[in-house]
């Protein structure tokens, strides 16, 4: 059972670099993108996703190895297609299947070959077979015989260079054995360990119970650090002091709120299947409530470090908008609600950001600004809330009235009477 060419449907953070290994381990991968703007900023040359860059990008276009188009047709001649479209919430925090539903319902026709067809979307146990797979069997195509379908989350990390993606461990599962079997072939000569596990569902739930385990304790130490303000304890030195620890411990560390497609946003996928089921996962309701509450926490604590009564006027620059470190995604980012609510407020904004040169919010266009000393000296606080790699921190403590740093980066630098940390 081997491989020859593969497609990719969904072209994004998950789905490009996916392609691009497949092409390096010499597969033909045919990415198929609904986005014509993607397809386009490919052929010439441009990435759209920070974990590569143009010359990344022209390789793999020019290594012969590599086609993106917006036809499906074209995937009719490859043995295995990967589905990596978006999975996000509604604004009740229901799930939006449509983009998986859609991909399936174009890929129907084109399953003429026994391809097999592996959903790598993170989902709420039981999409695969309860979604998916009705779509795909449409016009009586049987599961294991006329096509094969699997489920293996991606697990990702932008922006983290310390893993190379074969590396992590990759779960799979099939809906029958033959699938199964056929995803083991095709991943198991691509990534360093494969985990089976029984079933699809026992798969879509371990992608989101990680998920959700990560939101909950990243939005209960957020919750301490309200209680260490309220004691004047520094949460920073807690937690160093807690990860000495070297047993039975997780690491996570506070910050102005969590964003990103992911992490706040599947743990809503299992609160809305255990609900449907009349079930719950109360730890998500109080995980979330914390996690929506941060802006406004940030916005209360900036307005006692002005000494103030309110925002209005005054002058605030927001250093990271993105939703973490080193990447370009905005998705559900916390620092743009802040720097929204900052807005509502009164306060004059400007921000900056390497990898966001500009933003668009409440109607108005704002361009990243440099980190000069005469903008950061101009400026009523800087407001930290994303720690790229590589900011100047040295000349914004250098040159700032006041830093409200919230992931502690300045740190580092000694300790400033004008730098204050969450
Ligand atoms: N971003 C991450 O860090 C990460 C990590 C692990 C898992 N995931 C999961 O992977 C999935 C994809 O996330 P992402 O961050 O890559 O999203 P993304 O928005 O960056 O990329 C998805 C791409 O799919 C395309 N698309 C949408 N509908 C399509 C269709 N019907 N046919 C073809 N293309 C279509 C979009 O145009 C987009 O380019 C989500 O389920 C997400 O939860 C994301």
């Amino acid at each position: 059972m081997s491989f020859s060419s593969v497609g990719v449907i969904g072209l994004g953070y998950v789905g490009l670099p996916l392609a691009k290994l497949l092409a390096e381990r010499g597969l033909h991968v045919v990415g198929v993108d609904v986005d014509k703007a993607k397809i386009q900023h490919l052929y010439a040359g441009i990435s759209y996703i920070s974990d590569l860059d143009d010359a990344e990008i022209q390789q793999l276009m020019a290594c012969g190895y590599f086609e993106a188009t917006e036809d499906y047709s074209k995937l009719t001649d490859t043995d295995a297609i990967i589905i990596c479209v978006p999975t996000p919430v509604n604004d009740k925090g229901e799930p939006i299947l449509k983009y998986i539903q859609l991909a399936g319902q174009h890929l129907e026709p084109v399953l003429l070959n026994k391809q097999l067809v592996v959903l790598e979307s993170s989902t709420y146990p039981g999409t695969t077979e309860e979604v998916l797979l009705p779509i795909l069997q449409g016009n009586g195509k049987r599961v294991g015989e006329d096509f094969y379908l699997a489920y293996s989350p991606e697990r990702i990390n932008p922006g983290d260079k310390r893993f190379h993606l074969t590396e992590m461990p990759k779960i799979i599962s099939g809906v029958t054995k033959a699938c199964l079997e056929k995803i083991t072939a095709l991943y198991s000569p691509i990534y360093q360990k494969v985990v089976p596990v029984s079933s699809p569902r026992a798969a879509e739930m371990a992608k989101i119970t990680e998920n959700s385990q990560r939101f909950i304790n990243i939005s209960f130490v957020n919750e301490i650090v309200r209680f260490c303000e309220k004691m004047n304890i520094n949460v920073w030195e807690v937690i160093e002091a807690v990860n000495t620890k070297p047993y039975g411990n997780l690491y996570f560390y506070p910050g102005p709120g969590i964003g990103g497609h992911c992490i706040p946003v599947d743990p809503l996928y299992l609160q809305w299947k255990a609900r449907e089921i009349g079930s719950d996962v109360e730890f998500i309701t109080i995980a979330k409530k914390v996690n929506d509450s941060m802006p406004h926490y940030i916005l209360s604590r900036l307005t006692r470090l002005l000494d103030a009564s309110t925002l209005k006027d005054k002058s605030i620059l927001l250093v990271g908008v993105t939703y973490k470190k080193d990447v370009n995604d905005l998705r559900e980012s916390s620092a743009v609600h802040i720097m929204s609510l900052l807005i509502e407020q009164g306060a004059n904004v400007s921000y900056h950001d390497p990898f966001v040169p500009r933003l668009t919010l409440h109607g108005q266009q704002y361009d990243s600004v440099e980190l000069t000393s005469d903008i950061i000296s101009s400026v009523d606080c800087v407001l930290l809330l994303v720690d790229h790699s590589n900011l100047p921190l040295d000349v914004i403590v250098a040159n700032a009235k006041l830093v409200f740093d919230t992931k502690n980066a300045a740190s580092r630098l000694g300790a400033f009477d004008h730098v204050k940390y969450l």
